[in-house]
């Protein structure tokens, strides 16, 4: 069984104030058992507060957004992977499009996060996908294709065990327009057939892959029932602690049923 997660990107926005209690709301409403592993991925100054404010509720984690492609040294401003691990965190998101394309990040820069990530025990959520040309052209698959290959394959099969990948379109991150499920199930199963190509079908099978682009509480149950989404890497509406809770508990229905 895949693990099902909800994934809640709050990329540069909440007051410290605002993200402390939207932490509040969401643990008090998640039931202990009966949820998928909900990973929040705040900014960098809450994260060793929020680690708190979510250890009662088993079914939390916490993610950065970022951390350097270096371990230590002279880099003003950066955040480092082994700094992230000393407090206690799990996950780092790592290639969001707004990190590739307004910062610049390269696939090899990538390709350094990733293993600087790994090198201390956190657990990358590599993200890809295409730009609107880029599917209207038909080029989408070879896209993605390629951001796996050189911004995260190459890691052993054992590495890449504890990997999640998020599929997160660029036409469709916070415009409004989700992939469709058809497109959305279409990608997520020729992630995987890359995964059993470079790896194994095994692997291919057990590793999580999210959906992220404008998922919401109306779209979520629909998108989260495709056979190859295990959950969703949410944007805007993980701000909202109703419209968050929404979208976990459509993931709730969908996994019981
Ligand atoms: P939206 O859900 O706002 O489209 O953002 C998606 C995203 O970028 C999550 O990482």
């Amino acid at each position: 069984m895949r693990k099902k997660i909800v994934a809640g990107n709050w990329k540069m926005n909440l007051s410290y104030a605002e993200a402390m209690s939207l932490a509040d709301a969401l643990v008090n409403a998640v039931e202990e058992n009966a949820s998928p592993d909900i990973i929040l991925a705040s900014p960098f100054i809450y994260l060793h507060e929020l680690i708190s404010r979510i250890q009662g509720n088993p079914n939390f984690y916490m993610a950065a957004q970022n951390c350097s492609e270096h371990q230590k040294g002279a880099f003003t401003g950066e955040v480092s992977a082994p700094m992230l691990a000393s407090i206690g965190i799990e996950h780092v998101l790592i290639g969001h499009s707004e990190r590739r394309t307004l910062y610049g990040e390269s696939d090899v820069v990538l390709r350094s996060k990733v293993d600087r990530a790994i090198e201390s025990g956190l657990i990358p959520i590599f993200c890809c996908g295409e730009m609107l040309a880029e599917r209207n052209a038909g080029s989408h698959f070879q896209r993605v294709a390629d951001q796996l290959n050189n911004g995260l394959f190459g890691i052993s099969e054992k590495q890449m065990k504890e990997c999640i990948i998020a599929y997160e379109p660029v036409w469709a991150i916070g415009t409004g327009v989700t992939a469709s499920s058809e497109q959305a199930q279409e990608m997520h199963a020729f992630i995987r057939s890359e995964i059993a190509k470079k790896y194994s079908a095994e692997l291919a099978d057990t590793i999580s892959i999210l959906y992220g682009g404008s998922v919401n509480a109306q779209n979520a149950a629909e998108l989260f029932t495709c056979k190859d989404v295990d959950g969703g890497l949410v944007g805007g509406a993980s701000l909202k602690s109703a419209e968050f809770i929404s979208i976990i508990r459509a993931m709730e229905s969908v996994s019981t049923n």
